[in-house]
């Protein structure tokens, strides 16, 4: 086990609920419409603007470009303001311990986000120099569930991806890190993180221990 892949939102840091949120308001406010909690998993992994059109898809209502542009800007707007209050104890719990373990044990880290705002979150968090690299989503092919983010994050350590776990709380992101071939640990109910190598209840319950091991059946 070289390297470690991260998702951001919902495994490092609990931000996944602030999207969706802003989602909700964005309806809200221009549409005067409400989303239904089922939305949310739908989006969850998913790009800004892939998440958009999923939810106007299931709105029914069709764009201009232009229009479809300035919503996406808004909603990020909206959820960058959720963010100004984020600091390290917004670390989901585990997880700074988690990150912490693996650099001692020589693993490098890598994030391995669809989030534009990864980066500033990272430094909200205190977490910036804990990760070797940052994949730009802006800068691969296919957003997740596509393998590409998590290729490019395990190509930026210099590591093939079968040397490799990555992290997920998200269907689309297990899909991506299964189709990447790296070793999939995924956080959460069955329903949302079935398909992972590897499944935990909540981020509380990974230690590195379990990872390695994990990482380590996998290979046998
Ligand atoms: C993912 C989130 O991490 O990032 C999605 O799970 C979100 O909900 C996606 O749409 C893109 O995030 P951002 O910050 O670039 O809008
Ligand atoms: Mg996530």
């Amino acid at each position: 086990m070289k390297g470690a892949l991260f998702d951001l939102d919902g495994v490092i840091a609990d931000t996944a609920v602030f999207h969706f949120k802003a989602w909700r308001k964005l309806i809200k406010d221009n549409f005067d419409r409400e989303l239904p909690d089922e939305l949310e998993e739908k989006t969850k992994g998913v790009s800004r603007s892939d998440s958009l059109k999923v939810i106007l898809d299931y709105l029914k209502i069709d764009l201009p470009q232009a229009e479809f542009n300035r919503l996406a800007a808004e909603k990020n707007n909206v959820y960058r303001g959720y963010l100004q209050t984020l600091t390290e104890k917004d670390i989901l719990p585990g997880m700074a311990k988690l990150i912490s373990d693996l650099k001692e044990h020589g693993v490098k880290l890598a994030l391995a986000s669809a989030s534009q705002n990864g980066p500033f979150i990272l430094e909200k968090l205190g977490l910036s120099e804990a990760f070797d690299a940052v994949a730009d989503p802006t800068k691969v092919a296919k957003g997740k569930p596509a393998p590409d983010i998590y290729l490019a994050a395990a190509d930026a350590l210099g590591f093939k991806p079968e040397d490799c776990v990555g992290f997920e709380d998200a269907i689309a992101g297990v899909t991506a890190i299964n189709d990447a071939h790296a070793v999939s640990i995924g956080i959460g109910s069955k329903k949302e993180v079935g398909k992972a190598d590897f499944c935990f209840d909540k981020t509380v319950d990974i230690n590195y221990a379990d990872v390695k091991r994990a990482w380590e059946n996998f290979h046998e």
